[in-house]
């Protein structure tokens, strides 16, 4: 059955998922790219000099069996993009998806369709109406929540993420967008494992309890 997952995900310890202010200039506001240097140090990244241990075989598991994707308006662009006609998302002509992606917006537009397989789709609906319709897409495969913080906290919320693997960064934002707020007691319904690695980083992996 298809399966609803998140993937390297990365959060501070305080657990913000993007800093602030978001921008143009700075996608991830004052975090700059401080969530994601574990990342870019990997060879999932980096397909000539990352490295191959353990961070790597973590994000490795990105797009395995990946069908669609869902993402929030504040991952596809800098706040007021919808203002902007010709805005395609950050990645060029040929984002890193190749799959449906199902863009939530309060502004949806039509369509568009890019190289490499990738098509956004924009869409003013619930998180479990996404879903169905990202899995409907996904042609059996499973659907990926890309995030940013708020998607993901509301697709958990609404109990309908199967697994979730977040990467806990040592750093303290103290500001930002939190994945936690209002998710009491996540432990009941997941089995919880953490994993550190020499990085630095903490892989931290949720699976629905059956
Ligand atoms: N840490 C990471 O690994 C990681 C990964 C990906 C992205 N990010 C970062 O996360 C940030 C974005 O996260 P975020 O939490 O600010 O925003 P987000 O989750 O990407 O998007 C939230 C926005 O999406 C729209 N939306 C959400 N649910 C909706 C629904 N059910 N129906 C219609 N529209 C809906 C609303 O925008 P409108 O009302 O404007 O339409 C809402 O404000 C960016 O800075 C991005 O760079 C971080």
């Amino acid at each position: 059955m298809s399966e609803v997952r998140v993937h390297n995900f990365s959060i501070s310890l305080d657990g913000f998922g993007t800093g602030d202010v978001q921008s143009a200039d700075a996608p991830f506001g004052h975090a700059g790219e401080r969530l994601h240097e574990w990342m870019f140090a990997t060879r999932f990244w980096d397909k000539t000099g990352g490295s191959l241990g353990a961070d790597n075989a973590f994000a490795d598991r990105n797009s395995v069996g990946i069908g669609a994707e869902i993402m929030g308006a504040g991952k596809f662009g800098p706040p007021g993009w919808q203002d902007d006609a010709d805005w395609k998302g950050w990645w060029g002509p040929n984002p890193p998806f190749h799959s449906p992606v199902i863009v939530l917006t309060h502004r949806p537009r039509p369509a568009i369709e890019m190289e490499g397989g990738t098509t956004f789709h924009f869409l003013d609906a619930t998180p479990a109406e996404a879903i169905e319709q990202a899995k409907t897409a996904a042609d059996g495969k499973d659907v990926r929540i890309g995030g940013g913080a708020t998607v993901i906290r509301d697709c958990v919320a609404a109990g309908l993420v199967d697994h979730m693997h977040l990467v806990q960064v040592p750093i303290v934002l103290g500001r930002g967008v939190r994945v936690w707020d209002g998710l009491e007691a996540l432990e009941d319904s997941f089995d919880i494992e953490a994993t550190s690695t020499p990085s630095g980083v903490t892989h931290l992996t949720f699976t629905k309890r059956r």
